[in-house]
């Protein structure tokens, strides 16, 4: 299909694919002096199916280049699917940790698998493969998958999602280092009582001697009312030393919206820990050939054991002021802008908490943010389908000052508010192009400043 632009709605700094469908985010590394983002992808069609891992490459994690196709199901046990996985370096050599999904007379059973790249362009399977698989008590046969691992000194260590009669659960292993990568060994589970029937890609890691979790639990948003059956959750570990029965002792969602889902981390070269998400969708967006996109990666900042995101800090590189109009006289505070398709645009706002704040697309409702002081809440309506709009809401504000970020980039918008404390992030379809972007607050005491990146 080649793609007619109504208007462009390939975002800038989100990655998508070329085209095609894509879920979520593997492999996310930094190998050979760039970072690598692997990716469940469809080489056939803009549906889900035919699960391969599609690679890209970047400096930034911003500007990504597409590589070729990194694995497609080629080996009996992995001929129904390619599945979600993981990626570290050892000894100059690039190890990606996928779930390979056997064909029908294996009745689709889920099973942990490995290839390995010395140029990180081309990955061989191992022979070894699978190298676990479930046995139906500990892990389940079929649904097991998403291996995420990383290394502590020499021992690898592993977290796989699966399920049993009491719901959705992590596994987690540990190898005696590489040349025992076929035997890893279970040393505990992670769980919480009544949180969904499965989960799904889990990842692991410490930030300031904090033990966090992150996953994605299927079976939880309609029961909340979502319009979504599975979201992702951030949870504390009481320790840094993962074994045993551990029980997670605080959670809270990683996002407000519902299309952020499955993300994976990265430590950055410099210690920053990074995620990224995939922002889903059903189907391509109008007059779009591809499907489904990543969110901008966030670093997590944990401070005073409270988790905040923020867009990575590369992004500032991109941005420069943009001149906002602002009407002095009227008694409301009233700001604007031009709204340039080639932009990204990245808005801030503090202001007292006892205002109403509205941004959107004049003459488009595909788009609006708006504060309630009411409420104290912020709210996204975003209109995807031509009937129907979605309103997601964050947790009620606390705080004197309200401070949001907004990130709108084409037609995905990401926001941060109480610098991260909070996100809420959603994919959006404009009907035509909008010409302006409004803000209006109760009065002109805001702090409002609007940053734009050019398409390079
Ligand atoms: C999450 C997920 C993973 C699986 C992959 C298949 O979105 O269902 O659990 O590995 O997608 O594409």
């Amino acid at each position: 299909m080649e793609e007619k632009y109504i208007m462009n709605l390939r975002p800038i700094l989100h990655f998508t694919s070329e085209k095609n469908w894509l879920n979520d985010p593997n492999g996310l590394s930094y190998y050979d002096g760039k970072y690598h983002l692997f990716y469940q992808y469809n080489p056939y069609g803009t549906c889900w199916g035919n699960m391969s891992w599609g690679h890209a490459v970047s400096e930034d994690m911003l500007h990504w280049s597409h590589l070729p196709l990194a694995m497609v199901q080629d080996q009996p046990y992995d001929m129904a699917g390619v599945f979600s996985g993981s990626a570290i370096e050892f000894q100059q050599k690039h190890f990606l940790f996928y779930t390979g999904v056997s064909g029908k007379d294996n009745k689709d059973r889920q099973s942990q698998c490995v290839a390995i790249s010395s140029d990180g362009i081309q990955y061989k399977k191992m022979d070894i493969n699978p190298i676990l698989e479930g046995d139906g008590i500990v892990a389940d046969k079929i649904d097991f998958r998403d291996p995420k691992v990383w290394m502590e000194g020499n021992r690898l260590k592993m977290v796989v999602a699966t399920k049993d009669d009491f719901g959705g659960k992590i596994n987690i292993y540990e190898a005696d280092g590489i040349a025992h990568i076929d035997e890893f060994k279970l040393v505990g589970t992670i769980r919480k009582k009544d949180f969904g029937y499965m989960w799904e890609c889990p990842d692991y890691f410490t930030i300031r001697g904090r033990g966090l979790l992150i996953f994605s639990a299927m079976g939880v948003g309609y029961e909340k009312g979502l319009d979504q059956d599975s979201i992702v959750y951030i949870g504390y570990i009481n320790e840094t030393k993962i074994s045993g029965e551990i029980v997670i002792v605080y959670n809270e969602r990683v996002d407000y919206g519902t299309d952020f889902y499955a993300p994976q981390s990265l430590e950055m070269p410099d210690g920053r820990r990074v995620i990224l998400g995939w922002m889903r969708m059903e189907k391509p967006l109008e007059g779009c050939a591809w499907t489904g996109m990543m969110s901008i990666p966030r670093e997590i900042h944990v401070i005073e054991d409270v988790i905040y995101y923020r867009p990575i800090n590369e992004l500032f590189k991109y941005l420069t002021t943009i001149d906002i109009d602002y009407m002095k006289n009227n008694e409301m505070g009233n700001y604007s802008c031009t709204y340039e398709q080639h932009l990204i645009y990245d808005i801030s706002i503090q202001t007292d908490a006892k205002k109403n704040v509205r941004i959107a697309f004049e003459g488009d409702e595909s788009l609006e943010v708006n504060y309630s002081k009411t409420e104290r809440r912020v709210l996204l309506h975003r209109r995807i389908d031509v009937n129907a709009v979605d309103v997601y809401k964050s947790p009620i504000l606390d705080k004197d000052i309200l401070d949001l970020r907004v990130i709108i980039d084409r037609s995905v918008v990401e926001i941060f508010i109480e610098g991260g404390r909070y996100v809420i992030s959603a994919i959006f379809q404009s009907r035509s192009v909008a010409d302006k972007i409004v803000i209006n607050t109760d009065d002109a005491g805001c702090i409002v400043h609007i940053k734009g990146g050019k398409v390079t």
